[in-house]
């Protein structure tokens, strides 16, 4: 990276106020603290040759799905050892292309993880069937196979699951589950491109993968975007035909633009939508790609430089990792255990980030207790969610942008905030 390129990048660790989205864009907070490691909203590398990409693409007749976006696809399907890779909008119109296209409708339930960002349930939802929430690890805070097949109806049509920060499910069972009851099986990949499960790449293992590339992600395109991956050439040309309006040939086209330029039609059952990928990000995924695996060894570097760091400290539990998995850190997400720490996360993540100059960051609030979703948590049991959300997560910053000084200083900061608490 050239040195100008480097100190752009860095600078684009200090996230202003002036963004919109909410937490979307910026976890900047106007409270006078004094930052040493502010979480970054920015997940990836850029340089020169992103710049160059995205001039080049911008001076092309077509601005959009052209052949960069199809590029993109090629490098996308040839890392993953799948079919078909087909660029989005984001991951999220991506998960929703995937309901669509498996016909999900009222009555359907899926079984899914309840500590995940909103957008996969949101996916279910929209489509009109039901989710049904299984808990998740402790260890791994991945949903936890055993829970999944007693929820398991005969409305059950689907399992979605999430490969939480970077690191993916326990697969195996995942799968025996749902050939054993006929069930599609979803991952959303959005934390995990490059991630694999003894030896295969994430969103190729089930029948369908959903990438994400906003900004936060280990790549980016240009702050948005995403990828759905399969297997199967039907399935395939519905989403391709769920992303874009729908649109098909006449069956008697006789002249390009006789009867018109396209018939529109319903594909199974359900309205197409405008979820495209536009050139100058299909050009930036092209260069990302070229870097994902430099990115998510510098992001499992540092995540083992810090696990290396905080070990041993009483009541810090640090990121662990499944020998199954190439857990490519996406988060790190240090747990805190209350009961051996002798003070709660909560006034260990504010000495972190008053005191320390660490700002951690939670995620998920289990999607059942979000005010939209609460119908239906009646019926969700997941104690591993809850006191994972509420008494013991949080996530250091971590991008691949860090240096060895600002890692230090997270390593320094958690074993001081732990050390001030103890009571
Ligand atoms: C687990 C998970 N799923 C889906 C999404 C949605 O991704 P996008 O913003 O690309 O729609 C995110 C984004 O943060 C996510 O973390």
């Amino acid at each position: 990276m050239s040195e100008t390129s480097k100190l752009e990048n860095d600078n684009k660790i200090s996230v202003g106020k002036e963004t919109e989205g909410g937490i979307t864009s910026s976890y900047a907070v106007d409270d006078g603290v004094e930052l040493k490691v502010p979480y970054s909203f920015f997940g990836s590398i850029y340089d020169e040759n992103e710049e160059k990409a995205v001039l080049e693409a911008m001076h092309k007749d077509s601005l959009t799905m052209g052949p960069k976006v199809q590029q993109f696809q090629s490098m996308f399907k040839e890392k993953l050892g799948v079919k078909h890779a087909l660029a989005v909008s984001n991951c999220t119109t991506g998960l929703h292309v995937i309901a669509q296209a498996i016909g999900l409708r009222p009555g359907d339930e899926v079984i899914t993880t309840p500590n995940t960002f909103v957008a996969t349930s949101l996916a279910i939802v929209k489509e009109g069937a039901t989710p049904v929430y299984a808990d998740i690890d402790p260890k791994t805070f991945n949903i936890d196979p055993n829970s999944i097949e007693k929820l398991v109806t005969n409305r059950t049509k689907a399992i979605f699951v999430v490969h939480y920060g970077g690191q993916v499910c326990d697969m195996d069972p995942i799968m025996d589950i749902a050939n054993r009851y006929h069930l599609i099986v979803v991952e959303d990949c959005a934390h995990a491109p490059g991630a694999t499960y003894k030896g295969r790449q994430a969103g190729s293992i089930g029948d369908f993968g959903s990438f994400s590339f906003h900004s936060l992600k280990n790549i980016t395109t240009l702050g948005e975007g995403g990828m759905v991956t399969c297997n199967n050439d039907r399935w395939a040309e519905a989403i391709d035909k769920l992303r874009c309006m729908g649109n098909y040939d006449w069956e008697s086209q006789t002249d390009y633009w006789i009867p018109s330029h396209f018939d529109n039609r319903l594909t199974g059952g359900k309205w197409a939508n405008n979820y495209r990928m536009n050139e100058c990000q299909g050009a930036v995924g092209v260069e990302q790609m070229k870097k994902l695996e430099m990115l998510n060894e510098i992001r499992i570097k540092n995540g083992r430089y810090i696990t290396e760091g905080i070990q041993g400290i009483k009541g810090i539990t640090p990121v662990y990792e499944d020998p199954n998995c190439r857990h490519i850190y996406h988060l790190y997400t240090v747990c805190v255990e209350e009961a051996e720490l002798g003070a709660s996360r909560d006034d260990f993540l504010r000495v972190l980030y008053r005191e320390e100059g660490v700002q951690g960051i939670l995620h998920y609030q289990p999607t059942y207790d979000f005010t939209s979703f609460r119908q239906y948590k009646a019926v969700s049991n997941c104690p591993n969610a809850d006191a994972f959300f509420y008494k013991r997560e949080l996530n250091t910053p971590h991008h691949p942008r860090l240096t060895k000084d600002d890692l230090d200083n997270i390593i320094a900061g958690i074993r001081n905030a732990a050390e001030k608490v103890r009571k």
